[in-house]
């Protein structure tokens, strides 16, 4: 049995007093942890103003981190300042950091170990561009992106982790993919994940869609048998439309 974990990726949106607002508002109204895991992450800096207001069943996650504990890495952050604030989650590898700060799966995986020995969960993201869809190529770039992700680290560590297939060409676009494309390529990953980890592994870890999803998708897609979750963008700014995805993963 897996719980689901509903993500919101805020991106570089809201100021501290709209994400303050937002997390009194939406704290109340997010279902048991016992029955989901829901998550915020949001631009650092306002990471501690939000986890001194989050309550027991929402928590703060930061978008990035860098592979290294302490250092001249200007305007860099470290995964042991996310840990003295209590930060969870972590994502690491999103499409945009791939496609814009020219990150690589060498340095996807550092910043997972970074991550678990700072005792920070990463949520890895995965996902192909358009034109390797059409190409066929999509199990191709998921073998590769997963393979580099998770280079040295251990089915113990494993545990800690979520996966979050986000094919970019449904990302912020409104083209979702179909729940049978997303529920096909979550299931590739977790076979992957058995071929690397074995059955107890793949059958626990957490694989959410990501890309477009919003109230009026996130039922069909989290009634697919591989899809344990979704990472929000554009939907979970807004409070009401965060609150009905999070009850949503309460069917699953
Ligand atoms: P979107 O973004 O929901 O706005 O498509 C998803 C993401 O980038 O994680």
């Amino acid at each position: 049995m897996r719980k689901p974990i509903i993500a919101g990726n805020w991106k570089m949106f809201k100021t501290r007093d709209e994400a303050i607002a937002f997390i009194y508002k939406v704290s109340e109204a997010m279902p048991s942890i016992k029955e989901v895991d829901t998550v915020i992450c949001a631009q650092a800096p306002m990471m501690r103003c939000l986890i001194k207001r989050q309550g027991e069943n929402l928590r703060i996650g930061a978008q990035n981190l860098y592979y290294e504990d302490e250092g001249a890495f200007t305007g860099e952050v470290s995964g042991s300042l996310l840990n003295s604030y209590n930060v969870e989650y972590v994502i690491i590898g999103h499409s945009e950091r791939r496609n814009y700060f020219n990150e690589t799966d060498e340095m996807v995986n550092k910043k997972i170990k970074a991550a678990l020995r700072n005792d920070l969960r990463p949520i890895v993201c995965v996902g192909e561009h358009l034109e390797e869809r059409e190409n066929n190529l999509t199990n191709q770039v998921l073998t590769t992106q997963i393979k580099g992700a998770f280079e040295g680290i251990s089915a113990i560590e494993m545990e800690q982790i979520v996966i979050a297939y986000e094919p970019i060409w449904a990302i912020g676009t409104g083209k979702t993919a179909t729940s049978e494309q997303a529920n096909e390529s979550c299931g590739y990953i977790r076979e992957l994940v058995r071929e690397l980890y074995g059955s107890i592994v793949a059958d626990g870890i957490r694989i959410q869609y990501g890309g477009s999803v919003k109230p009026e998708n996130i039922d069909e897609l989290l009634a697919k048998e591989h899809i344990d979750g979704a990472l929000i963008g554009g939907a979970s700014l807004d409070p009401d439309k965060f609150i009905a995805m999070a009850n949503a993963a309460t069917k699953k």
